[in-house]
């Protein structure tokens, strides 16, 4: 808790979607969390105006990138990592529970032997507990699943990204009814983050404004505790599952999952076809 990182936000309004630069303070060294690439989806067209701003922000403040971090396959936008990547170096790390995303899709989307389910179009992948360093910080990465099976929480120095597994206090808890998530799992992911220390900075990856307040992404693990909506309070498992059992039924389908998870499962890389055309499928009926 003694390491202070420096936290800049990037607020993508298409998808509602908080992406990070997260720097040491004692070298020029920095991650970016999460980044997101535009998509059109009547269109089919995509567009790298989120990425260039995190890439002019890097440049700018003359950083070098050594990590460019998935907290999970996001199911309502494209990654941004192997743009970024070209732009600037730095390795994709994802959790490696993967594996079993891969595996999911590559059956959803009925993926050629081509498609590797072995997590190789990544650069890393983090296994519970893992540490790196970027620069002189440590960081770890949690396994938080529920929301999805390779979700992590990454914790640097006083800065959790928490991913999905929390929104903030007045936002509540993703879903985790996507293939292979799990509301009971979801819970006791939250309790892992809950037990970090009170004043824990915590960011979020998504936040909608509930209630028409403005946009915010930053909160404590304190505050989770006392005013999480659906956790807060010390609300029970069982209760928490029927709860978050029920809403999800009502929720309908990102707009991006599908060109998300197909690109997301390659660690942003679009798929092409035998042409060698940039192409996604559209599966029926199949979530
Ligand atoms: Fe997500």
């Amino acid at each position: 808790m003694d390491l202070h990182p420096d936290v800049t936000a990037f607020f993508d309004a298409e998808s509602n979607t908080i992406s990070y630069v997260v720097r040491d303070p004692a070298s020029t060294a920095c991650a970016v969390i999460d980044p997101v690439l535009d998509m059109d989806h009547a269109a089919g067209r995509i567009a790298h105006d989120s990425a260039d701003r995190i890439i002019a922000h890097v440049r700018n403040a003359g950083l070098t990138l050594e990590w460019i971090i998935e907290t999970h396959v996001h199911a309502d936008h494209l990654s941004a990592a192997p743009y970024i990547q070209e732009k600037l170096g730095g390795q994709i790390g994802i959790g490696e529970k993967i594996l079993v995303v891969q595996e999911t899709f590559g059956k959803i989307f009925n993926e050629g032997t081509e498609f590797q389910r072995d997590g190789s179009q990544f650069d890393r992948l983090f296994a519970d507990g893992d540490s790196y360093q970027i620069g002189n910080m440590q960081a770890f990465a949690m396994h938080t699943p529920g929301h999805t099976p390779a979700c992590m929480v990454h914790v640097i120095g006083d800065a959790s990204f928490v991913g999905d597994t929390l929104f903030m206090p007045d936002g509540g808890s993703a879903r985790a009814d996507f293939p292979g998530g799990d509301a009971g799992e979801l819970y006791d992911s939250i309790q892992k983050v809950l037990a970090l220390p009170e004043q824990m900075r915590l960011f979020m990856c998504h936040d909608y404004g509930p209630n028409g307040r403005d946009i915010r992404w930053e909160t404590t693990v304190g505050e989770e505790k006392r005013h999480n909506i659906h956790v807060g309070g010390g609300r029970s498992r069982e209760d928490f599952i029927a709860f978050r059992t029920k809403r999800d039924a009502s929720l309908s389908m990102p707009k991006l999952i599908l060109p998300s998870l197909q690109v997301n499962m390659r660690a942003g890389e679009v798929p092409r076809d035998a042409e060698g055309r940039a192409m996604l499928k559209l599966p029926i009926n199949a979530l």
